[in-house]
């Protein structure tokens, strides 16, 4: 297998800062320390240029790039490598004044006034033009400059317009995607409550002055979607004019009021911007919080099924927290390396340098307002660069993943927005997580994936509370059983269709009823203070939240019942054959540990590949391959020394020892082996 490289001319693992020299422009001496010190930090990298379009054209077509040019050639001078980013993220002043249309009108239809970022108009034809005109003058400039190896492409897509022009494309988009309106009267089943439209036009965008129901929702955040990936593909057009360098564009963290799948096909490479509340014991602890970010991790990278970027974080702490706590000692270079050992090949900083003034002055950067190198963060900086040398030959290698877990953003706005059940807290978030969790601490590599993906080559494929299904999905799930593969499922599973009608005749729908061997009849909603139970091999589980009532068909095996209520006794988790595989459904939510038991019985049965047998709590491990060399990285979240046990011979890259056996782990320590053949 070839390794899958950001930039084939420059194969190496990344590590860098968010770059903002235009701000100490009155200082430029700053300048010449920032490099000194990058070098010191053994910064490879620097993201250049992400909110600087007021320096760049400070009046109307009058532009300016005579600080690019100089901060360029001084990086590639001292040996580093550029991230050039597209400033549409924020824009100058004189632009909103001269054309208000490329401010946002929020869903009260009121028309924001200029400040704050990431919230241009979706639609603005000028701010198109604007952005298309402004890239492509950087592509010319900079497109074949030996410090450009790729493109950041805007900063943060988010949010959401209600102005004329975004509410006239919604309508374009509705009359695209139904063709005629009585199409979309059917969809979302508009005769209830004398809904009906006679024309596209009559449609408002959801909004607390008017409605918000499903169907409505579901096409809004569809079409929202669409218009940020085509704002994304209009900028990456406009370089592309000039330049083919790979383009990436940074996504958040559990973000998904945009469809990140849709738009990751508009660049070359995932990039995302990661902020753990570490240390918040109250809300999780440390090992969660870890597998909380590795659950983002895998999905960056099973999006593209390729390396993705870090391109944010803190080496200390944030700003924006209600509490902002420091980082412990360690933990910022056991967060670095899990991004790396979850697929990363850069590891890059939130700032390179503390702004002096304005509201991010207070967030953890590399070099502090006391500019010296003696801090205990610039030295854990410093330090996990020296690593990332050392081990920088695994870029461009990907895990050997078996299993998937679907996590499905257009399910996460279904069930957002459906009335019922427990309404306002669904917890399909948690769901999905507690069944990765299961995976995480085995050290077993997991994809998080959407519902659209092939899943034809994992041995599991984990599917909780996969409410909203198209006949499409249903039918791959069918097959992907049929043919051999292992499904897990829960209660709520393929109830209703894409544009959140219910499907008739029973669920889960069609096939699914006999893959599971099951029919539901009807979903118990449990308050908080209720509890339900089962047995499972002799042991006693809690159940609460949700019971489904269902009813097994054809072979199907009842593993364990309801404990008590009108449906003791009745099937609580079932498990079928169905053609030559097997499919499981939990028709109940357990507190975590029942299904952490089926989940390891359900990988030792398909002996699912791990490098260590029984970690220890908190302990876990994850590899990257290609072609004969794996790299093995094995990480404690615990704040206590612990070993496990490898039964090959395994290179420190660090240390450079042969480890065979006990391998030891400091607090918070993470290590990085080579294995061979
Ligand atoms: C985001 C943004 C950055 C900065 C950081 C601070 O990730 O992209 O510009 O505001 O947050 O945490
Ligand atoms: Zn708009």
């Amino acid at each position: 297998m070839e390794k899958k490289y950001f930039n084939k001319e420059y194969p190496t693992l990344l590590h860098g800062a968010d770059y903002n020299p235009e701000q100490w422009v009155d200082t430029k001496e700053v300048w010449d320390e920032d490099m000194r010190l990058m070098k010191l930090a053994n910064c490879n990298e620097m993201s250049v240029g992400i909110f600087s379009w007021s320096v760049l054209e400070p009046r109307e077509n009058e532009y300016h790039f005579e600080i690019f040019d100089e901060i360029l050639d001084k990086i590639y001078r001292n040996g580093g490598r550029v991230l050039l980013a597209t400033p549409s993220g924020a824009r100058p002043r004189w632009m909103a004044e001269k054309y208000p249309e490329v401010l946002r009108t929020n869903e009260r239809g009121e028309k924001m006034l200029y400040g704050a970022r990431h919230n241009h108009c979706l639609t603005s034809p000028y701010y198109r033009k604007k952005v298309r005109e402004m890239n492509s003058l950087l592509a010319e400039r900079y497109g074949k400059h030996p410090a450009v190896i790729g493109w950041h492409i805007s900063n943060e897509y988010s949010g959401e317009c209600f102005c004329p022009l975004c509410r006239d494309a919604f309508h374009k988009f509705l009359a695209k995607k139904y063709g005629n309106i009585d199409k979309l009267n059917f969809e979302w089943w508009n005769t209830f409550w004398s809904h009906r439209f006679s024309s596209f036009e009559q449609i408002d965008p959801p909004s607390p002055l008017g409605d918000s129901y499903s169907a409505l929702y579901l096409d809004w955040q569809r079409f929202v979607t669409e218009q940020t990936a085509s704002f994304l593909k209009n900028e990456v057009e406009a370089v592309r004019t000039h330049s083919n360098l790979p383009t990436t564009a940074n996504f958040m963290q559990h973000y998904t009021q945009l469809n990140y799948w849709v738009m990751e096909k508009e660049i070359d490479a995932v990039s995302w911007d990661s902020y753990p509340d570490w240390h918040n014991d109250a809300v999780m602890d440390l090992p969660h919080t870890a597998a909380d970010t590795a659950f983002v991790h895998d999905t960056y990278r099973a999006m593209k099924q390729k390396p993705f970027l870090l391109m944010e974080s803190t080496p200390s702490l944030v700003n924006w927290r209600k509490y902002n706590k420091l980082k412990r000692p360690g933990i910022h270079k056991l967060a670095s390396i899990q991004a790396v050992a979850h697929g990363s090949d850069s590891v890059q900083y939130f700032q390179w340098r503390k702004s002096r003034g304005s509201c991010e002055k207070f967030h953890g950067a590399v070099i502090d307002h006391n500019p010296t190198e003696n801090t205990r963060v610039f030295r854990e900086v410093r330090e996990v660069g020296e690593l990332i040398k050392k081990i920088c030959c695994c870029a461009g290698t990907m895990p050997k993943v078996e299993v998937a877990v679907i996590f499905d953003t257009e399910n996460e706005w279904a069930l957002s927005k459906a009335q019922g059940f427990c309404r306002n807290n669904k917890k399909y978030y948690d769901t999905c997580f507690g069944f990765y969790f299961s995976m995480w601490k085995r050290g077993i590599a997991v994809d998080i994936i959407d519902a659209n993906r092939p899943i034809d080559s994992y041995k599991l494929v984990i599917a909780p509370m996969l409410y909203m299904m198209k006949e499409s999905t249903i039918s791959r799930l069918v097959d992907y059983v049929k043919g051999g593969g292992t499904l897990v499922s829960t209660y709520m599973t393929g109830m209703v269709n894409e544009n959140d009608l219910c499907y008739l005749n029973g669920i889960p729908a069609s096939e699914l009823s006999d893959v599971f061997g099951l029919v539901s009849e009807e979903i118990d909603t449990l308050y908080p203070q209720d509890s339900n139970f089962t047995v499972y091999k002799g042991e006693k589980y809690p159940l609460h939240e949700y019971c489904e009532r269902i009813h097994t068909k054809g072979g199907a095996e009842v593993l364990a019942r309801y404990g008590c209520d009108f449906y003791a006794n009745e099937p609580m988790l079932v498990k079928n054959r169905y053609g030559e595989g097997t499919a499981y459904y939990f028709a109940a939510r357990d507190t975590g540990e029942l299904s952490d038991k089926i989940m390891s019985e359900i990988s030792d049965e398909l002996s699912l590949s791990r490098d260590f047998e029984n970690l220890p709590y908190g302990v876990t491990s994850h590899s990257r391959e290609c072609d004969g060399e794996k790299y093995v990285f094995v990480e404690n979240y615990n704040d206590s020394p612990v070993t496990v046990e490898s039964s090959i011979e395994m290179l420190d890259l660090e240390t450079n020892e042969k480890v065979f056996g006990r391998v030891e782990l400091k607090p918070y320590g993470i290590r990085v082996f080579l294995v061979k053949g």
